[in-house]
């Protein structure tokens, strides 16, 4: 962290490896652990290890340009933090610390339904940066209406509908540790109002279809990104309720244990799709050359889950500003070293799967 004063970590792993050693166990096994067996929470950073570079030599002209845009927001990089809740049990300034490092480096963040904060304190926190707001489409509908209108209040630009939540995923860490997020760092847009908040993770829930989701936000007037898809059949059903934008993302393993990674799932979809939509991706990112390798796989830009809150967790702002920092310079020089000049144009021809690494 060369940059930022009074830090001695200077690679994303040391960072990692510091959050993880300074939770107490219950935390750091609710933030790293996955669902069931952890098969699909492993295979999520192993996919990244099944793909090699092919570098191009000789070629490129000067700096890589990283900029981007989505969903008609400005990035510096393509890089957005992703909605990540419960955000006051890593460091008292949660979200608020990671949207105002999100501010400096140009990019934006997601403000989460289940955070500690409410949407209009981060919001107001980092305008810049905030500029999505995050919902399930699980308890009722006036529910779901109600925090869509609040993000029109607000002025978000776009919404994330985390559609693969419709119950917290069987997760035998926090089972074995008893250990359930204190309603203080997870109803921050619910306020004295713990029984809404449970509603909307209970197992007697409303229905919900792609058609309910889709009127509600055409209503509101806002483009969104369907958050958790895995399948080409419902990257097209997303688009087709209208939805700006698919995320390709198991929301970290935390879900359904035995879909495929994240990674494994992007190609086919960026393939099916990537033609009329733009494409987000999470699942697993730890290092810069994950991020080239998921664009060259058909993502736009990725969010990131638990690297962001592994900053966050050894120095707040500036432990995320560090991994902002590490991140954009290490893309930097991999786009160098593969002869890319712009993010934009990264495709399958900068990858080769199963290469002898
Ligand atoms: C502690 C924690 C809380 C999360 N909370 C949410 C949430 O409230 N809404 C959501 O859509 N995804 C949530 N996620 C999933 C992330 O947005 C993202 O999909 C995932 O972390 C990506 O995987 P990675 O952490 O391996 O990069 C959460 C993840 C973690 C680790």
């Amino acid at each position: 962290m060369s940059r930022n004063a009074g830090m001695t970590l200077s690679t994303l792993p040391q960072i990692t490896a510091a959050a993880r050693a300074a939770l107490a166990p219950e935390v750091r096994d609710y933030l790293e652990g996955g669902a069931g067996d952890e098969w699909t929470l492993a295979r999520n950073t192993a996919a990244f290890d099944e793909w090699a570079f092919r570098p191009r030599v000789l070629r490129g002209h000067g700096t890589p340009r990283l900029d981007t845009t989505f969903l008609g927001v400005d990035l510096s990089m393509p890089v957005i933090a992703g909605p990540l809740g419960a955000d006051r049990l890593f460091h008292p300034d949660g979200q608020t610390a990671v949207a105002r490092a999100c501010a400096r480096a140009g990019i934006a963040s997601m403000a989460p339904e289940a955070g500690s904060f409410s949407l209009e304190t981060l919001r107001a926190e980092a305008p810049t940066a905030v500029r999505f707001g995050q919902l399930h489409p699980t308890g009722s509908t006036d529910t779901f209406r109600r925090l869509l209108d609040r993000f029109v209040a607000a002025g978000f630009d776009a919404v994330v509908v985390t559609c693969d939540c419709p119950v917290g995923g069987w997760r035998e860490r926090n089972l074995r540790n008893g250990f359930t997020p204190p309603q203080s760092t997870v109803g921050g847009n619910y306020p004295g109002d713990a029984a809404t908040f449970a509603s909307l993770f209970g197992t007697h829930r409303p229905g919900w279809d792609w058609d309910t989701v889709g009127t509600l936000l055409s209503d509101a007037g806002l483009p969104w990104l369907a958050k958790g898809i895995l399948t080409v059949d419902d990257a097209r059903a997303a688009l087709d309720a209208g939805a700006g934008a698919i995320g390709v993302s198991n929301h970290g393993g935390r879900q359904l244990d035995g879909v495929p990674a994240a990674l494994d799932a992007l190609p086919a979809i960026a393939a099916a799709v990537g033609d009329r939509t733009r494409i987000s991706f999470d699942g697993g990112i730890r290092r810069g050359s994950d991020v080239v390798k998921a664009l060259a796989l058909g993502a736009d830009v990725v969010l990131l889950g638990r690297l962001a809150f592994h900053g966050l967790v050894v120095a707040g702002e500036i432990g995320v500003g560090a991994v902002l920092d590490l991140l954009r310079d290490e893309i930097v020089t991999i786009m160098t070293l593969l002869g890319r000049d712009s993010v934009r144009d990264l495709d399958a021809d900068t990858v080769t799967y199963n290469a002898s690494r």
